[in-house]
């Protein structure tokens, strides 16, 4: 695989330094830096209200920020210690929103053709590069007709062909599947990136939905409250989330309160309501003594036999078959714990759920 991530050599795209924005005494964004490589797909993560769009925003020029810097290609397009600001037709991007922001009264290849003629691009060329990217996003032969004759999916193919007929370097899309039905967003999704690691555009991609970070980037960026939480790839930050938020917030845990009472090596041993655990992973540096939440997920535990470290008796509540896979609910001591495994478990028998250690994370406790 290549690395597409900043750090793989050669100027980045995008630059943001120490950004700051503010409504009122309210910081939507705090402190953020965050560099986008040639060619990366980098995903914003993170809840409603964290920040996302507001950065998305301030990267294209819609917003000015209170304080810090921005980098384009090298080039600062918005710097508070300067003053400088460029406007966002002059900062060479494009976006793609939630809403497709199609021209009602244009055709399909008018919207495309929109920002080229904006340009002074010849009419020859623009009826070359129009006819090219309707081609790429599938819609050739509906060149001709309205968007409110085209459904959601095909509305956003024809943003996105709009988006990259520019040729512009970095395309911004903010939640661009969010409108649209589970099973064409996921195939929207296949082609957008198939189509950016063809083209090779930087992208910076803005959702709240974690499959879709997962299935998009190169580096994932979970924000929170206004700030970065964490940056890394996606298994990065499945594997070894940085902090309890972002364990949480990227696939499923369960949780257990408990305490530290002993150092094992690497490992730590947790005292819980359901007995001590083994748990080798400590982003925190937790120590003896301290109060902490222990993690692990849903995939990572599984039904063991008796005796072996790390296995506790647990009580089958409930057994529910989702399709792909089943999930159990289990008490372990009086904690309700999930788990995914195989279908036949035996509901009468004594069951022993092993947690791996390796897998279980310890996360300070604030405020115990
Ligand atoms: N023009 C504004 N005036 C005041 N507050 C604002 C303004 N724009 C955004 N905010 C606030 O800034 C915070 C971040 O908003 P933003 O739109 O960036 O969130 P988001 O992460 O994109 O959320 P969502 O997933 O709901 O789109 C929110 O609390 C929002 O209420
Ligand atoms: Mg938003």
């Amino acid at each position: 695989m290549t690395d597409r991530s900043a750090a793989g050599g050669g100027r980045p795209r995008v630059e943001v330094r120490g950004l700051e924005k503010a409504y009122g005494t309210f910081k939507a964004l705090d402190d953020i830096h965050l560099d986008v490589g040639e060619g990366e797909f980098v995903v914003l993560l993170g809840p409603s209200g964290c920040g996302k769009t507001t950065l998305l925003r301030c990267v294209a020029g819609l917003e000015t920020p209170g304080r810090g810097e921005i980098r384009l290609g090298g080039e600062t397009v918005f710097s508070s210690t300067d003053g400088t600001y460029r406007p966002p037709e002059r900062r060479n991007l494009s976006m793609v929103f939630q809403s497709y922001a199609l021209w009602p009264h244009m055709t399909v290849a008018g919207n495309v053709a929109y920002p080229l003629e904006n340009r002074g691009v010849a009419r020859p060329e623009i009826a070359r590069r129009v006819t090219d990217v309707l081609r790429m996003v599938g819609l050739d032969h509906r060149g001709d007709a309205y968007p409110g004759q085209l459904s959601g999916g095909q509305q956003q193919r024809v943003s996105l062909a709009r988006a990259i007929v520019t040729d512009a370097g970095l395309v911004l899309f903010d939640e661009p599947l969010s409108n649209l039905d589970a099973k064409v967003r996921e195939n929207l999704r296949g082609e957008l990136l198939a189509l950016q690691r063809q083209i090779g555009f930087a992208a910076v991609y803005v959702t709240h939905d974690q499959t879709e970070a997962m299935a998009l980037a190169d580096r994932v960026v979970v924000m929170e409250r206004g700030r970065i939480a964490q940056i890394g790839t996606p298994r990065a930050i499945y594997d070894r989330p940085a902090t309890r938020y972002v364990a949480g917030f990227v696939g499923s845990q369960n949780e257990i309160e408990g305490r530290v009472v002993e150092a094992r090596g690497d490992a730590l041993v947790v005292e819980t309501a359901a007995g001590p655990v083994l748990a080798a992973a400590n982003p925190d540096g937790a120590r003896p003594g301290d109060a902490v939440h222990l993690l692990f997920r849903p995939e990572h535990a599984a039904f063991a036999e008796a005796g072996a470290a790390n296995v506790f008796p647990v009580r089958l509540e409930r057994t529910q078959f989702l399709g792909t896979h089943v999930e159990h609910t289990v008490r372990l001591g009086p904690v309700p714990v999930t788990v995914r495994g195989p279908a036949d478990v035996d509901p009468t028998g004594p069951l022993h759920l092993r947690v791996p250690p390796e897998r279980a994370f310890v996360f300070a406790r604030e405020g115990a």
